[in-house]
């Protein structure tokens, strides 16, 4: 085929955003500020270095180096008490029936991801063997929105970026794949992700005839 998909992780795959706020939200408890699930929004599609830096803004903090380096550590631990009881029970709504037409119609697909836990994930949901490749926090330097992740993903498939589609549920992804130059599709409230190309509550709204469009329009 000549097109190509890039799938983000957390809120487009899993739900693990959850996971995400409640062992941020342990760490703000522990230092003495609220920490909201609106707060949270601020952390979507963010590092995990940077989701610590708003953090400590949201509360008010300043932190030296080597505090800061030991929360990294403590959160991503109550994080993994998360994720690794997870199973294939939390793939997202649609996400298993997309993947299956994409295989049928030969289109490839990689992930996107700025986690350095979604190989762990995807292990635990049963999905680590779907994906061409893996791009995640552990193989890109610039978090998005800069295109980086994308782009990387892009030429593992050896795919144009301009005939990329990606799925984001993050504001800072659907600009990391606008810089990219590719086709946006916001998972997700329609008005947070108005930058997108394109609005879906969730995948169950993507159908076949979708990617056929896409397919004759390259
Ligand atoms: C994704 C999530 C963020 C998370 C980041 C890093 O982008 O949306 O909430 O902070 O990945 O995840 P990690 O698993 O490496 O801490
Ligand atoms: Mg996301």
């Amino acid at each position: 085929s000549n097109i190509g998909v890039i799938f983000d992780l957390d809120g487009v795959i899993v739900d693990t955003a959850k996971y995400h706020f409640l062992a941020w939200k342990k760490l703000a408890d522990s230092l003495g500020f609220e920490f909201t699930e609106t707060h949270n929004e601020l952390l979507k599609g963010v590092s995990r270095v940077r989701s610590l830096e708003i953090l400590l803004e949201v509360g008010n903090k300043t932190i030296t180096e080597a505090q800061k380096q030991a929360f990294l550590v403590s959160k991503n631990e109550d994080y993994l008490e998360f994720i690794t009881k997870m199973t294939a029970d939390e793939i997202l709504p649609g996400v298993n029936k997309l993947l299956n037409y994409l295989d049928e119609a030969g289109i490839k697909y990689v992930l996107g991801s700025a986690s350095k836990n979604a190989p762990l994930i995807l292990k635990q949901v049963g999905l680590y063997n779907r994906f061409a490749a893996i791009v995640d926090g552990n193989s890109v330097t610039k978090a998005k929105p800069d295109p980086e992740v994308f782009l990387l993903g892009a030429e593992k498939m050896h795919i144009k970026p301009e005939h990329c589609v990606v799925f984001e549920d993050a504001i800072a992804g659907i600009e990391a794949a606008k810089n990219a130059g590719m086709f946006a599709i916001g998972v997700g409230d329609k008005k947070t992700l108005h930058k997108a190309d394109y609005n879906v509550n969730n995948l169950t709204e993507i159908s076949e005839r979708f990617f056929e469009t896409l397919m004759t329009l390259n």
